[in-house]
């Protein structure tokens, strides 16, 4: 053998004893040095907090505790809660905070995290960092002959997009609260940041309304969230740093809304009934008539006080303009006002549910068909058709967020999903107008999945697409990638999304990972 060999050999050993002894992280951290030496998690194990967070942190360090119990089978009780109280600054895991993070778009997220023998120290300016520091940590522990431990290391991290989000389609297949919540873990696992719900749709309107009641009763087969259910929902979010930014579909894909209120519909002579099958179907709101408008104040003032966020999402996708096109009154309407196509009709219904939406606090954001000459510059555009649509909306001067190319319905290779970047190195944009691209969103479209089978589909190919949100634009070796997507699969479980890998641990002999 010779010389190159044997070194090619020392090589790889090298690379494979530093992959054994380096944790899975992903997203990948901005800056990671590992360190000799390690923090031995035994049952002394503790949390302290000081600073001045907001109380969402409390029960997330609870259940950090609960889940390194759970990992480990070491008995972690004496603390059982993790309190105001805890402050003593020699605690094994120490975390300092300087203020209460708003759960808003932009918020800083970032954090330090060392790991020492004696500590392990988090130190950010809100709370939302700290917990991103604890998914960080979490995803740090190891285990071998001597026991469990953390790697000695010192990261600092931050995002690189503030709007990390997963679209969840609840008005196809209704996704119960537990399959919500589960997968509200996943994305705090891999730090997503904004579950937008879409929550309408041909085949259901999902939500309780009290104004409107007939949207649940006629609209729903009973499948929908109480207005209680909701609020419950938009708190589990929030205690785990995550913004719900809800969806009504309008004018198109409203069969479940007309099916309830046919006075909406721009063809009132049909009998409407919810769509039991997928597909783009012609009901569709009427914008010529008052009453449309009326609704939807109401409606969107209802629904605005159930969801904190200021963005609400009004869908505007696939209208396909046929009852437009077969209304004598649509027609006439459309002549006497100028309005040319149905692109400048429901540019013209989009344009007058902005005041609407603003009189409820609300900024409104579509599917890319919403941007159209002259909409105000305030509006929010979700690029599903193309990338194109997105960067001509920022050059334009409108904020945008990238989804075209992140459909996890369509079953795509991960690397695929993984490799497409909102912000390609080379894009032809300013640095202002790639302040305006400010994230993206996986799409868990709900034609192909039930509640049962929803979790397979998004997880774990949606930590990759969370890595390419969180991670620098640097980060993109698919084979590291599957390798260490193979190591820490994050599914949703029963104690955060590590149910796979908190599984394992089970039958792991020491010396394995964990
Ligand atoms: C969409 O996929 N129709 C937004």
């Amino acid at each position: 053998m010779n010389k190159l060999c044997i070194f090619c050999l020392l090589l790889m050993n090298f690379t494979a004893f530093s992959q054994q002894t380096k944790p899975a992280l992903m997203p990948m951290p901005e800056n990671i040095n590992w360190q000799e030496g390690r923090f031995t998690v035994d049952t002394t194990f503790r949390v302290a907090i000081t600073g001045k967070p907001n109380d969402r942190i409390y029960p997330n360090a609870t259940r950090f505790l609960r889940r390194m119990t759970e990992r480990t089978g070491l008995f972690i009780f004496e603390q059982g809660f993790v309190t105001p109280k805890d402050q003593n600054k020699q605690a094994p895991v120490l975390i300092t905070v300087k203020r209460p993070g708003k759960l808003q778009l932009q918020e800083d997220e970032s954090y330090q995290l060392t790991v020492g023998p004696k500590q392990v120290k988090i130190s950010a300016e809100t709370d939302l960092g700290a917990m991103r520091a604890l998914e960080t940590l979490a995803q740090m522990l190891s285990s071998d002959q001597q026991g469990y431990y953390f790697p000695a290391a010192t990261i600092t991290d931050a995002p690189r997009f503030a709007w990390r989000g997963l679209m969840l389609d609840a008005g196809r297949h209704f996704m119960p609260v537990d399959v919500v919540k589960r997968n509200l873990d996943g994305m705090a696992a891999t730090k997503l940041n904004v579950l937008h719900w879409h929550l309408v749709d041909d085949q259901g309107f999902r939500v309780e309304s009290k104004v409107y009641p007939k949207l649940q009763q006629l609209g729903s087969d009973g499948q929908y969230y109480t207005q209680v259910q909701i609020k419950d929902i938009v708190a589990y979010a929030d205690d785990r740093g995550i913004r719900v930014v809800p969806e009504f579909d309008v004018p198109g894909h409203a069969t479940a809304m007309i099916a309830a209120y046919p006075k909406l519909a721009s063809d009132k002579n049909r009998k409407y009934g919810i769509e039991r099958y997928f597909g783009i179907f012609d009901p569709t709101l009427d914008p010529t008539q008052d009453y449309t408008y009326q609704f939807l104040d109401s409606l969107f003032g209802e629904m605005a006080t159930l969801f904190p966020d200021p963005y609400f999402h009004i869908g505007g996708d696939e209208n396909n303009g046929k009852q437009w096109d077969q209304s004598a009154d649509i027609q006439a309407y459309m002549k006497k006002n100028n309005i040319k196509n149905n692109r400048e009709l429901q540019a013209a219904f989009n344009t007058r549910l902005l005041p609407i939406l603003k009189k409820h606090g609300k900024i409104m954001m579509g599917w890319d068909e919403i941007l159209q000459p002259g909409i105000s510059k305030d509006i929010v555009i979700q690029s599903w058709r193309g990338k194109e649509s997105l960067y001509q909306a920022a050059k334009d001067g409108y904020q945008g967020i990238l989804s075209n190319g992140y459909y996890i319905d369509l079953v795509e290779p991960t690397d695929q999903l993984y490799l497409n970047d909102p912000i390609p190195a080379g894009a032809d944009l300013t640095d202002a107008q790639k302040k305006k691209i400010l994230g993206g969103e996986a799409t868990m479209w709900s034609e192909h999945v039930t509640p049962e089978t929803v979790d397979s589909r998004i997880w774990p190919r949606t930590a990759a697409i969370a890595e390419r949100f969180w991670s620098l634009g640097s980060v993109n070796n698919v084979a590291d990638m599957y390798d260490r997507m193979e190591q820490d699969q994050p599914v949703p479980g029963r104690s955060g999304a590590n149910a796979h890998q908190e599984q394992r641990h089970v039958d792991a002999s020491p010396g394995q990972r964990v």
